[in-house]
């Protein structure tokens, strides 16, 4: 089984929409069954006492407007153990790729690619925590999926 594992800064924002909305195309073409998908922040700031914060309500309200559901994800904290655990690291971000590198060690770094990168793009999906564009990062981390799908 390929593991797949989304990056950013907080796991409320964009790695869950990614983890999300790739586990949506996946189903929708029959492949769940082939595949680990996760999520996960470099930050511990929205992991309290161990217990992880819920999708940020706007993201949530527009996975819910396209028929995903965000119920039961929480925000998690990368850790050096997932570096043996999965294939595949994708950040949202050039500063979550030094994070991810940093938390994994420099065996890893193959494994982390920036998710535009497969749509042929070497931007990064801003923050919407931030740029309150969250249409924005919807669209692009819907390309950065569709393109990663299509290597897969
Ligand atoms: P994300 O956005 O990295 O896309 O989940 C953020 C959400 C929350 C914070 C930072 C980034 N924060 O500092 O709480």
């Amino acid at each position: 089984m390929y593991k797949i594992m989304f990056v950013c800064l907080g796991n409320i924002c964009r790695s869950p929409m990614a983890e999300l909305v790739c586990k949506d195309l996946l189903k929708k073409a029959g492949r769940e069954g082939e595949f680990l998908i996760s999520s996960a922040a470099t930050s511990s700031e929205n992991v309290y006492n161990g217990v992880g914060a819920p999708v940020y309500g706007p993201i949530k309200s527009l996975l819910e407007s396209k028929g995903i559901s965000c119920a039961g994800k929480r925000a998690q904290v990368l850790t050096q153990a997932d570096g043996e655990k999965y294939d595949l690291f994708l950040c949202m971000d050039e500063s979550n790729v030094r994070n991810v590198k940093r938390i994994l060690g420099e065996q890893h770094a193959g494994k982390c690619k920036k998710l535009l990168s497969y749509a042929g793009e070497s931007g990064d999906v801003a923050d919407p925590w931030y740029t309150r564009d969250f249409q924005k990062a919807y669209d692009d981390i819907y390309r950065g999926v569709q393109g990663l799908l299509k290597t897969l």
